[in-house]
């Protein structure tokens, strides 16, 4: 099978961090009350002149810069959000215009809420392994994967259980398609409407939540995604270096850890400084980590996502 491997990564958040005590002193809340059940810490929210597309491209200008390649190296531009800017244009084509990204590629906005940087990734696959021959051989086999969120305008600052939650940024990759990568993928999803947003249309969206049924899923969703693909790449834990799985609550990661009996070290968190960034949480997470001493070159990584609709997904990768 064709994997992906990942060649550079890049982020972008708000210039303005909030803390649990910055939301005490708007909404019925506290620290105490907000970091023993979540692992969140603070969170940056968009300002004056922030948006998705502003973080996106500050993203993806960074991931591109890494990566040594220039604009007409991309094949396929795929962004990952759940709150795009405006319905049209969407955010990928945005990116596209300010990067000067090539006209005969497909360009596009996945909504898969906060596993959609994972369903971008698979998107990306499959429109760079759909390339005949002839077409690859004059095109480069590298897709930029953007996840981005300003979901602090689809929030109601007055509802103490949603609001402390969330959290605004971008992250970016720029990926290869090649065939002899280890990689292996699962794409899932149950319908359901445990955690929704109105919209668009003229009244403001507001995400809403039910707690306890969303931490059910999203437990049960991480841990047996990360079975599903170590079955499905015959590995164990062992041959991981780390997973990097969406920031939504410290708890639900570490749920995981106990149920798979998994080394603390090999989960990435970073929750405590962003909280939950929706479709850019894993791609943030990653970026951190590539960027710090978590990830090395070589290294094979769980990715893995869950959120509304209620989508799930994960993928072995590797870092180049
Ligand atoms: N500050 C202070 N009190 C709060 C609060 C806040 N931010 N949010 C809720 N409360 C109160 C509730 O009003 C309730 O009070 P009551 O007992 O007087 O009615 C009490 O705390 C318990 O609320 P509950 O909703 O039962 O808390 P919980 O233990 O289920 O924890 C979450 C709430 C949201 C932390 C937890 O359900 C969770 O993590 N769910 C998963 C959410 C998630 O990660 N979603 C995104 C997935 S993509």
């Amino acid at each position: 099978m064709k994997g992906l491997r990942i060649i550079s990564t890049g982020s972008a958040r708000p210039a303005k961090a909030v803390t649990n005590d910055d939301l005490a002193k708007i909404v019925d809340t506290s620290d105490d009350w907000i970091y023993p059940r979540t692992g969140i810490h603070s969170r940056y929210l968009c300002g004056e002149g922030e948006t998705t597309s502003t973080l996106a491209i500050q993203a993806a200008k960074e991931a591109m810069e890494r990566s040594g390649l220039g604009p007409d190296d991309i094949s396929a531009l795929i962004c990952a959000t759940t709150s795009p800017d405006h319905v049209a244009p969407n955010v990928a084509c945005q990116i596209q215009r300010a990067l000067d990204m090539p006209e005969t590629i497909p360009v596009l906005d996945v909504n898969a809420a906060c596993t959609g940087f994972i369903y971008a990734l698979e998107t990306a696959r499959g429109f760079l392994a759909m390339q005949s021959e002839e077409e690859a051989a004059d095109r480069p086999r590298y897709a930029l994967v953007v996840g981005a969120e300003h979901l602090s305008k689809m929030l109601d600052f007055t509802d103490r259980t949603t609001c402390v939650l969330f959290g605004d940024g971008a992250g970016a990759a720029v990926v290869e398609l090649a065939e002899d990568v280890p990689y292996a993928s699962m794409l899932g999803a149950r319908g359901g409407d445990e955690i929704s947003c109105e919209g668009p249309g003229p009244v403001p969206a507001k995400i809403q939540m039910d707690g306890k049924a969303v931490f059910r899923f999203a437990t049960g969703a991480l841990t047996k995604c990360v079975d599903i693909l170590l079955t499905k790449s015959g590995r164990t834990m062992d041959d991981i270096d780390q997973v990097i799985c969406h920031q939504a609550n410290e708890r639900i990661v570490d749920f995981c850890i106990r149920k798979l009996k998994a080394p603390e070290t090999k989960f990435f968190k970073n929750m405590d400084h962003y909280g939950n960034t929706g479709a850019a949480s894993v791609a943030l997470a990653l970026d951190e980590a590539m960027c710090g001493n978590a990830v090395k070159p070589g290294d094979s990584l769980l990715l893995v996502g869950f959120g509304a609709g209620l989508t799930w997904a994960g993928v072995l990768i590797t870092v180049k």
